[in-house]
């Protein structure tokens, strides 16, 4: 058997990339943005791998006319830019990058709630644009993260390594997911409530879920007319979770504090967009995930779960 080709959609730490370089042709997409479909679909033929990223649509479409595609392998927890069901159908096994992420995206979620509670962004522009005169006492007061009541929505993996924080805070915690975590429960003292009871009761909630049919847009017009108009809501989990009119809506007429979003919908949000103008609204370009070390680690396992499928073996980390 000859060597395989190998798709890569983007330039990936240097060491993962040779040691796909060692097993296979590599086509790498050297660019800084993604390839269209029809670029993706053109590289794709005769490809038996491919190390995709989530800004890739691997759709029905380009799944069936790579007729040769064993494996598709995402360096992302996320895989719901990946059609489960064609690769399923076709028998193309799909690899993720779970846990390596963990505890980086929860440490960029602290960093993103004290932004917003503590208006760090705010302060910063006010003190370089020369507006800071004197002490003042009531200058830029923000919101306290110890004591406050935070609510987690999604208790995975990410879910939980926030609620160690927030614990550490000493903060009330309450979440709300499918399933009971009894660890979390007893660890941190979190209680577990229905979502409108969560909204209705925190001052700070933070998103946690994956996106699915179900937690597509769930916080929404009723679920902002639920939250009090001193709370907060931040997103590191996928844009999509929050319906994006209804948040604009919601912030221009505070029935909510503010926003701290590390995720949008439309992703990237165009840069004319009104949440962008909101001095309640804070963005990042999704880069949670964005440790260095951790990205290598991302890229090391996606290599990892690619070159498995290419092998024939099971892959490490393959999609539930
Ligand atoms: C990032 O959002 C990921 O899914 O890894």
């Amino acid at each position: 058997m000859g060597r395989p080709k190998i798709l890569v959609t983007r330039r990936i730490t240097e060491s993962a990339l040779d040691r796909l370089h060692e097993e296979g042709q590599v086509i790498l997409w050297d660019d800084q943005l993604p390839p269209s479909h029809d670029q993706l679909t053109g590289m794709l033929e005769d490809c038996e791998g491919l190390l995709c990223l989530l800004t890739d649509n691997i759709d029905r479409e380009l799944l069936v006319s790579a007729s040769k595609l064993r494996v598709v392998s995402t360096m992302s927890v996320g895989f719901e830019h990946i059609d489960l069901e064609t690769c399923r159908n076709h028998g193309i096994k799909v690899g993720h990058t779970p846990g390596v992420l963990t505890e980086t995206t929860a440490d960029f979620t602290m960093a993103l709630m004290l932004s917003v509670s503590r208006r760090i962004p705010e302060a910063i522009h006010f003190a370089q644009s020369g507006q800071w005169k004197t002490w003042d006492p009531g200058l830029l007061l923000g919101q306290d993260l110890h004591n406050a009541v935070v609510g987690i929505i999604g208790m995975g993996r990410i879910g939980q390594a926030v609620a160690r924080r927030i614990f550490a805070f000493g903060s009330q915690l309450l979440y709300h997911d499918l399933s009971r975590v009894k660890v979390i429960e007893k660890e941190f003292n979190a209680e577990a409530v229905e979502l409108d009871i969560l909204l209705n009761r925190v001052d700070i909630v933070s998103l946690h879920v994956p996106l699915t049919e179900r937690t597509y847009q769930m916080i929404s017009h009723p679920q902002f007319e639920t939250m009090k108009p001193s709370s907060i809501l931040i997103n590191t989990s996928r844009g999509a979770v929050i319906d994006t009119n209804a948040l604009l809506q919601a912030l221009r007429e505070g029935k909510i504090a503010a926003a701290g979003l590390d995720v949008t919908d439309p992703e990237p949000l165009p840069h004319n967009h009104p949440l962008y103008k909101l001095h309640n609204c804070f963005i990042t370009p999704h880069i949670a995930s964005a440790g260095a070390a951790t990205r290598a680690k991302m890229a090391n396992m996606a290599v990892d779960n690619l070159l498995a499928g290419l092998h024939g073996k099971p892959l490490p980390n393959p999609v539930a």
